[in-house]
């Protein structure tokens, strides 16, 4: 009896260390279903367009749009932390660290930004972020994905 339950605490406990060590989504997964959206929302938000129709812009407009937008630069700072817990960083050079943080820095600039309300801004923060990830990217580039066959990152739409 008693090494039975030995033996359900020892796996138990074994799972839990896995668990612990694993991190909950891959990279790619973690670029492909919350970076990159939350990244979009923020390119999307100010559009400067061009076109044959003439010339209009595309800026928040409402309190909640604003709050939109600055949520997402909210959020991109935790990803880039995220990014740089253990792990992430597991066999990486240190400048994965240097490239995490660069885009926690951006997106508190870009958060800053859109607090303000300040569009132009919005704008220029946007090109600065997009930089930022492609730095990383031009690092470690895809192993898995559409990326991974060559097709060009995604840009802001702006
Ligand atoms: C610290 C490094 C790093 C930073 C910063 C970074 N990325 Fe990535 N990203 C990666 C790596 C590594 C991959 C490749 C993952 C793989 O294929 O294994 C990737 C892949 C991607 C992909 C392809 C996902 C797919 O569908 O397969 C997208 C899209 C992407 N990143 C968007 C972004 C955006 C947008 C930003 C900036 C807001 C960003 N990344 C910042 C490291 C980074």
């Amino acid at each position: 009896m008693r090494t039975r339950t030995f033996a359900v605490f020892t796996i138990a406990a074994l799972l839990a260390g896995c668990r612990a060590s694993a991190p909950a989504e891959t990279v790619q997964q973690m670029m492909k279903n919350k970076v990159q959206p939350t990244a979009q929302v923020y390119w999307d938000a100010v559009q400067y367009i061009s076109d044959e129709n003439g010339n209009r812009d595309i800026v928040p407009q409402t309190d909640a749009d604003w709050e939109k937008v600055r949520k997402a630069a909210a959020d991109l700072q935790d990803y880039g932390k995220l990014l740089q817990t253990d792990a992430y960083t597991k066999g990486r050079n240190p400048d994965w660290v240097k490239f995490s943080q660069a885009m926690v820095d951006v997106s508190k600039q870009a958060e800053q930004a859109a607090k303000d309300k300040n569009v132009d801004k919005v704008f220029e923060v946007s090109g600065t972020m997009y930089n930022v990830c492609s730095a990383c990217h031009m690092v470690y580039p895809a192993t898995v994905g559409p990326e991974a066959s060559g097709t060009p990152a995604p840009s802001p739409s702006a």
